[in-house]
């Protein structure tokens, strides 16, 4: 890894995802080069032009379009190739296309910068997130899918709205798949240090729902349905998916070594081994230090076994 003044970014993919990503992180100040690679080598040109003419307002970074050979030595390497849903498709529908971009792009990557921790965010993530692990021939530590801190983030945000509350201030998290399958830790959702499930005796607000199961399962379902609906309105998802590449990126940057429900590949995780999904996992510059194993109540666990059965299944189809 280079110095930690220096990180070196690759991003694989120049349509709207890994350029919000790309925005973001120079926002944030996360890398000092970024490198950007598409097909269309026009499109990474003009986007590394555009991006690089916010320099003066921003800490310096070192912007271009690229091949795969000026990618070599990246750090960390972001795979948003591949297009994204449509309106009314699953993200398991994307497999076929995706996967097969995939098998041309990890070769590549992995050859110029063997060492990089790779971060993929292409979907369906778990399943190319393993595609990418079986292909690169690296250790599945340094193999890491965006899994479900968008979804995360999603629930902190809605549970803050629900309970005006900052969603910093909330400690809530999604498992298991991104997509359908995906599953709502309930049992351990925290709002400043006070259990969820015992917010409701601390809480003041007028006319609330309270915690109604009928006002819970809504409040899970729109995390679960987000992109759905944000697609049907604007055709894609972007925004979140950048800041959440970004947030996991700085953890393997700056070697921050947080805790983020990224998707790894699973080693007797309350039984379940081999595949790619998201549980919570200690983030550094080595990649996935470890996972750290939740004490699931019932409902939860047979959530994460049909999560990891669904993700197996199509692992399975894929052929790999
Ligand atoms: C979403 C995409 C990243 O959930 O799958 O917005």
């Amino acid at each position: 890894m280079a110095d930690k003044l220096s990180p070196k970014v690759s991003i694989i993919g120049c349509g709207n995802v890994g350029m919000r990503y790309a925005y973001s992180m120079i926002i944030k100040g996360a890398a000092r080069e970024l490198v950007l690679v598409d097909y269309n080598r026009q499109k990474a040109e003009g986007e590394a032009m555009d991006l690089s003419h916010g320099a003066p307002f921003v800490s310096p970074i070192n912007i271009y379009a690229g091949d795969y050979p000026d990618t070599a030595n990246s750090d960390l390497v972001v795979i948003t190739a591949g297009r994204g849903q449509k309106p009314g498709e699953t993200r398991i529908d994307l497999i076929k296309g995706n996967a097969e971009i995939l098998k041309s792009v990890v070769p590549q990557v992995v050859k110029y910068s063997p060492k990089a921790i790779i971060l993929v965010a292409s979907n369906p993530v778990d399943i190319l997130s393993y595609i990418t692990y079986k292909i690169s021939g690296k250790p599945a530590n340094e193999v890491i899918g965006s899994g479900t801190v968008l979804d995360s983030a999603r629930f902190r945000f809605l549970i803050g709205k629900h309970c005006n509350v900052d969603s910093r201030s909330i400690h809530a998290s999604i498992f298991g798949e991104h997509g359908d399958t995906e599953f709502p830790m309930w049992s351990k959702a925290m709002i400043g240090g006070v259990l969820f499930k015992d917010y409701c005796k601390v809480c003041n607000k007028e006319n609330c729902a309270k915690q109604e199961d009928a006002k819970l399962n809504e409040i899970f379902e729109d995390v679960r349905d987000s992109a759905y609906e944000i697609i049907a309105k604007k055709g894609e998802t972007s925004y979140g998916i950048g800041l959440a590449l970004t947030k996991i990126s700085k953890a393997i940057l700056k070697d921050e070594n947080s805790v983020l429900p990224v998707s790894s590949l699973l080693d007797n995780y309350h039984g379940v081994s081999g595949i790619y999904l998201s549980v919570p996992a200690v983030v550094n510059k080595g990649g996935i230090r470890q996972t750290l194993q939740v004490d699931f109540d019932m409902v939860e666990l047979d959530s994460f076994i049909n999560s990891a059965e669904q993700v197996k299944k199509v692992i399975k189809a894929s052929g790999f």
